[in-house]
């Protein structure tokens, strides 16, 4: 009787303090993307994560420690993370251990305790394992890819979810610490600042610091053997890695397309404000197996292929630049809208060509609008072009003429203040296509309806220009 008294009282009592208990529900599976519904989660907001990750070339064996700061945005009694393979070797929230299960790319945590609403916590993850590639027949692979020397991690819009466990959609940004642990003599470069370097026990730890907050897809790793060139300009921190064993006359294209980086940001600024972040560069890999250039934050990284025997290799390095802005700084709130992305920093080469000498904007314009009816270009609405179609030209190249369209009808003193305001207004945030036209409408103080339902929303050509 007495005994079972204080089981009652025991009860009551522990209902009483949690008191979230009754009211705690799991988080979300999905952040709500309509084209990747299970990327991301529901119920809390990551503000950081902290990274230490050893990798071995000789095995390609990763063993990795994340700490991840967040905030619950619901009473929580379970919460999940993105991790695609690899294997947990254990869990804990605010320093206890955590149950955890794991079905398809979702980690389930379920702390000890519900968490409260608004209130802040620290889960850490160890887990171990060889990262693998995710491999996508229409996106194309993203993930980690195995070199002779290392390991290039990179890829768009599934890529973290490869190498550590987060909240993996671009609307949850979070400032990063990533260390990586190679053997001594190899270089490994990521997003951000160099933050030191130490060699203990034959490894080196290479510490990076990415303080302005970044989607999780935007996290890179390059691991193997650089050329690494550090400097100072314009109150930026330049980093870049260029691959020795890249044939001559490659190395000599890319460290002259990189030598430029400075003088591209400076001619980007003019047009979109001033530069987002505090440290920058490049990265180039003799073996560059996953077919595409990527805006990595602060830090993209480029293939052989993107710099052919010509001269200069300046159009994708303003291309991935622009990026920075349009795509890293002002980052998408779905993937639906990725000629956000795409179209500015497309419109950005144009620009830039035009700059050059190379042709003018209405040139580059005039020859696409020239594509007849019934090419690729016309075939998509380009403010949603289905999840099996972010990368396809139209998006690229109709995104940009929208753009462009958007000028002629607005002049250029409209156009490039609502670049440029576009750029600082949502400097670390999230946007959609919706906001875009907001902002150009009341920017010009033009209804701009029938433009952006013409150019974004039309799968078929345009019949005038
Ligand atoms: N955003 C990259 C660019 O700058 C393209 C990424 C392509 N990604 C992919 N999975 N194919 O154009
Ligand atoms: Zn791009």
């Amino acid at each position: 009787m007495v005994r079972k008294l204080a089981v009652v009282l025991a009860l009551v009592l522990s209902v009483t303090l949690t008191g979230a208990a009754s009211s705690a529900r799991p988080g979300a599976v999905g952040i709500g993307d309509p084209y990747y519904p299970l990327d991301g989660n529901g119920g809390y907001d990551v503000k950081h994560y902290d990274l230490a990750i050893r990798y071995a070339p000789a095995t390609d064996a990763l063993a990795g420690v994340a700490t991840i700061r967040a905030r619950a945005t619901q009473h929580l009694s379970a919460f999940n993370l993105d991790l695609d393979g690899l294997t947990i070797r254990s869990v804990t929230v605010d320093g206890r251990a955590a149950r955890w299960s794991r079905a398809g790319t979702e980690l389930t945590v379920t702390p000890r305790r519900p968490l409260h609403k608004g209130g802040a916590f620290v889960t850490k993850i160890a887990y171990d394992g060889v990262p693998k590639v995710i491999q996508d027949p229409d996106l194309g692979d993203g993930g980690a890819f195995t070199t002779s020397d290392g390991v290039m991690i990179l890829g768009e819009p599934d890529v973290a979810q490869a190498w550590y466990p987060s909240n993996d959609h671009p609307i949850d940004k979070a400032s990063f610490s990533i260390a990586l642990t190679v053997p001594k003599g190899v270089e490994a470069l990521s997003n951000g600042a160099p933050a030191g370097r130490f060699t203990r026990g034959g490894w080196t730890t290479w510490r990076w610091e990415q303080i302005e907050p970044m989607a999780t897809y935007l996290a890179m790793a390059a691991i193997g053997q650089f050329d690494v060139k550090s400097y100072r300009r314009d109150g930026i921190q330049f980093v870049d890695g260029i691959d020795p064993a890249l044939p001559k006359a490659t190395y000599d294209i890319v460290a002259r397309s990189f030598a430029r980086e400075p003088e591209i940001l400076r001619f980007l600024s003019g047009y979109f404000g001033q530069y987002p972040f505090r440290a920058a560069g490049g990265v180039v890999d003799a073996e560059g197996d996953w077919g595409y250039a990527l805006e990595n934050q602060g830090r993209p990284i480029y293939t052989p292929d993107d710099f052919p025997t010509v001269e200069d290799g300046s159009a994708i390095i303003v291309h991935e630049l622009a990026h920075q802005w349009y795509g890293d700084s002002v980052a998408l709130g779905r993937w639906a809208d990725i000629w956000l992305n795409e179209g500015f920093a497309t419109y950005a080469e144009w620009l830039w060509s035009e700059h050059e000498g190379l042709g003018t904007a209405q040139e580059t314009f005039d020859a696409l609008y020239a594509t007849p009816a019934t090419a690729s270009l016309w075939k998509y609405e380009v403010a949603d072009p289905g999840a099996a179609n972010l990368f396809v030209g139209a998006v690229y190249n109709r995104g940009a003429m929208t753009l462009h369209a958007l000028r002629k009808a607005v002049g250029d003193k409209a156009f490039f203040r609502i670049l440029k305001s576009w750029a600082q207004m949502n400097r670390g945030g999230n946007v959609t296509t919706a906001k875009f036209i907001r902002h150009a409408e009341r920017v010009s103080g033009k209804n701009l309806d029938a433009l952006f339902t013409k150019w974004l929303y039309t799968a078929s050509k345009p019949a005038t220009p």
